[in-house]
């Protein structure tokens, strides 16, 4: 893996892990939504592998979207803006949403994502986060499935960015940057 500069990865999670971890959410997704279908939502770009392999994993009918916010400019801060950038292909109107997210850090984007999908009417409308950041948290907002809980660290990979780099590590990995 080329690793730029001083930048510094770390294995947090190894891929065996995740990959267990993932199974056994999507079990239990199966067994809560037993006999029906589930449509997933997956928020771009971070939750896609997530999403891929969950998907997978589900024994149910299945359909996915995606839908894509910023809520994040280029580095680790945020902006705390968020604002779609590209909405759902299909309206949500009757169905079982799954919504998933790469990680819930300060929950501002999960608290915003949560109220514009409620306006729409699903059926039931829950969470599935690959990894949890509690200790971030300043929205009073929860996954309804969990990965991982995690340490305030700064992570990439399986998804993870950071300015738009290391979605392709197949290891969760701690990124450390060189001081500025
Ligand atoms: P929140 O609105 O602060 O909960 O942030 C959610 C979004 O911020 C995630 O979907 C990620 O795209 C990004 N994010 C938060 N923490 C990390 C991290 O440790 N690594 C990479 N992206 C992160
Ligand atoms: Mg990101």
């Amino acid at each position: 893996m080329s690793v730029s500069g001083q930048e510094k990865l770390k294995v947090l999670i190894r891929r065996a892990a995740i990959q267990k971890r993932v199974r056994e959410v999507a079990r239990q997704i199966t067994k809560d939504f037993k006999g029906e279908r589930v449509h997933l939502i997956g928020v771009l770009k971070g939750a896609c592998i997530f999403l891929s392999d969950l998907v997978r994993e589900i024994s149910l009918e299945t359909s996915i979207d995606f839908i894509a916010v910023s809520s994040y400019g280029k580095g680790k801060q945020s902006s705390g803006q968020v604002r779609v950038l590209k909405d759902l292909d299909s309206s949500i109107e009757g169905l079982n949403v799954v919504l998933v997210e790469d990680i819930l850090d300060t929950g501002l984007t999960l608290t915003y994502l949560l109220r514009i999908l409620q306006q729409r009417r699903p059926r039931i409308l829950r969470v599935a986060a690959l990894l949890d950041k509690p200790s971030r948290r300043l929205k009073p907002v929860k996954a309804d499935y969990v990965g991982f809980t995690i340490p305030n660290e700064f992570v990439v990979g399986y998804g993870l960015d950071y300015a738009e780099r290391y979605r392709n590590l197949k290891d969760v990995c701690v990124l450390s940057l060189p001081p500025a």
